[in-house]
């Protein structure tokens, strides 16, 4: 089982290309994660201000590459920053991992994170020996679900119930799973 790099290492992609976050990426994110209306079905609770951004952005940028890795999903063509992507929960001996995505709405509808997508899953799978691959969405984000069924993920189960704690809410979600080697 290979060893994951200390930062993310930077995956390219068509249009896109997956790099590490820096502090000067900081608007960019607080925009991502204070969005209250495109984190609706978000698992965490949104960023209530541009410090609680920047403290949880230093997790990000340190992190624990172990267990959990994001990337900023930068357009190629202006080099902005217009999304993120990120794995989670990574079981090394079960080789297996959750993933995460979240674009800006402007960025929305151009195929950018199925992309970012299929270079998350080849490095993870082609570099780390991950084995099997989970997204847990919630039965009402139909795009994130058409993104994983594009991927190669299947649905495996649900719901399952009050999975995440989000604003002091609780929301149950849907297992989807792939195993490597079903990739599209
Ligand atoms: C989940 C999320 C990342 C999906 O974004 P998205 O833009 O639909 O996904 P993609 O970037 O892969 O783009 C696919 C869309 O672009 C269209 N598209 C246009 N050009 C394309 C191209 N060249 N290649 C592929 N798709 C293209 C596709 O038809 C599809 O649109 P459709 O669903 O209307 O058919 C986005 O909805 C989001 O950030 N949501 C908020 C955060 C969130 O809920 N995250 C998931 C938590 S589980």
């Amino acid at each position: 089982m290979a060893r994951a790099s200390k930062t993310a290492p930077i995956l390219q992609a068509d249009r896109v290309r997956l790099r590490p976050f820096r502090a000067s990426d900081l608007k960019t994110v607080h925009a991502l994660h204070s969005d209250r209306e495109n984190l609706r079905y978000w698992g965490v609770d949104p960023s209530s201000s541009l410090d609680t951004t920047r403290k949880m952005m230093r997790w990000h940028i340190t992190g624990a590459p172990r267990t959990y890795m994001i990337w900023a999903v930068e357009e190629r063509k202006s080099r902005r920053v217009v999304g993120m992507i990120n794995y989670f929960r990574r079981d090394v001996r079960e080789r297996r991992v959750e993933v995460g995505w979240l674009m800006l709405p402007s960025a929305q509808g151009k195929g950018y994170m199925t992309e970012a997508g299929r270079a998350l899953l080849r490095y993870l799978i082609d570099t780390l020996g991950v084995h099997r691959i989970e997204a847990l969405i919630r039965p009402e984000n139909k795009p994130s679900a058409a993104l994983a069924r594009r991927l190669g993920f299947r649905l495996e189960g649900g719901p399952l119930r009050d999975r995440w704690l989000v604003d002091g809410q609780w929301h149950s979600v849907m297992l989807y799973g792939l195993i490597a080697g079903e990739e599209r």
